[in-house]
């Protein structure tokens, strides 16, 4: 088991990654102590791992809840209907939430800790390879509104991450390459070898051979940890996190979030934003290819639907980072390098939306 931990002063937190801490119990015993417990997870990944939290939790008062599965269900109805399991169990303040599952569960449960009796400890137990690399790690916590995704929500740390690469042994196929995509993204914005890494050992990723799964679960926590350490509240580097997201969160809004996997749209994101940044002359067309080959490589779509530019840039404009009515994007000034920055010539975000959105 290899631990960080996340600097936050005295809300700071171990991320504990490894394969078998669930079985072994003793990180989530450690964290949660003798205090009482509500298990959330959903339909999916209860009947393969709530039981595994029970047994290493066998001395604790455990309150389960299940949720229906997908991101739909991330949502204030959710959220209330387990408040409601938690004032009928009297659970108090010193109660742990325990979140099983994927970013869905994690976000809702978080939302759920974040809230109940004004804030109560949550421990994260991630179990897609996307949340073991991004979603679980930084305590943005939200739920969906009919107006749009994560428009509810608080900041509020996990006080452990129990990242048990077991777990990922049961995801399907495209989920995993999904979470790649957030793995491919640490190494563009800020670590050049771990992208050279990353493209020598793709294959042994995508084959989830352990040794590479967890080299590559720690050193995005790592950087995602540092990152979250020095802006919390996302206020100068932390949007860096955001390469990408900008150009897929077009790709998602404009087929309904039901076509394209939230990892999927961002590795055509990521794509697009290395074009834009070759526009503009940071970025070498050759690294433009070795980000294509990489996203290729890991099975993940590297050409947008043709939606046309106008409507690309609509949908980017409701974006959050739109900054005094300017789309600000993370652009690549080499592979392991990014800026956020909303001073770019507007024929080169044209041209660019042109080329990759018909
Ligand atoms: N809080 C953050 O910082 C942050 C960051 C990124 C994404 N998110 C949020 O995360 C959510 C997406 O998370 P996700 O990609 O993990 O999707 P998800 O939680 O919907 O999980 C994907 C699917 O895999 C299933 N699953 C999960 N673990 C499994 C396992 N071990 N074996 C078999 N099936 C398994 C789930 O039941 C689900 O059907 C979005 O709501 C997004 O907004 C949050
Ligand atoms: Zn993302």
């Amino acid at each position: 088991m290899q631990t960080l931990t996340v600097q936050l002063g005295e809300r700071s937190y171990p991320i504990h990654i490894g394969s078998g801490l669930l079985r072994a119990g003793t990180p989530v015993r450690a964290a949660v102590g003798r205090r009482d417990v509500l298990l959330v997870s959903n339909v999916t990944v209860a009947p393969l791992y709530a039981g595994l939290v029970k047994s290493a939790l066998a001395a604790n008062r455990i309150i389960e809840v299940v949720l229906p599965d997908g991101e739909q269900h991330k949502s204030l109805a959710t959220a209330s209907r387990v408040f409601d399991v938690m004032i009928a169990n009297r659970l108090g303040r010193d109660a742990v939430v325990v979140a099983l599952g994927g970013g869905v569960v994690g976000d809702l449960a978080g939302f759920v800790a974040a809230c109940y009796q004004r804030g109560i400890d949550f421990v994260q137990v991630p179990t897609t390879l996307l949340a073991h690399v991004d979603s679980s790690v930084g305590g943005k916590t939200a739920v969906n509104h009919p107006g749009g995704k994560n428009l509810i929500g608080a900041f509020h740390q996990p006080i452990a991450v129990i990242s048990d690469t077991d777990l990922l042994a049961t995801l399907p196929d495209r989920e995993l390459k999904a979470g790649l995509a957030e793995i491919i993204k640490y190494g563009l914005i800020c670590d050049a070898d771990f992208f050279t890494w990353l493209e020598q050992n793709i294959d042994a990723l995508l084959a989830r051979e352990a040794a590479a799964l967890q080299r590559a679960i720690y050193r995005s926590c790592e950087i995602k940890a540092a990152i979250v350490g020095r802006d919390e509240r996302e206020q100068g580097d932390r949007a860096l996190l955001n390469l990408g997201h900008t150009f897929g969160h077009a790709i998602e809004s404009a087929t309904g979030y039901v076509d394209w996997l939230h990892g999927e749209a961002v590795a055509t994101g990521m794509l697009i934003a290395a074009d834009m940044s070759a526009r503009l002359q940071h970025l070498d067309a050759a690294d433009v290819g070795r980000i294509r080959r990489l996203l290729e490589r890991a099975g993940l779509p590297v050409a947008a639907p043709q939606i046309g530019a106008d409507s690309a840039l609509g949908y980017m404009r409701i974006d959050k980072k739109v900054k005094a009515g300017r789309v600000r994007l993370v652009l690549l000034e080499r592979i392991g390098q990014a800026t956020l920055t909303g001073s770019y010539p507007d024929a080169a975000l044209d041209a660019t939306l042109k080329a990759n959105f018909g």
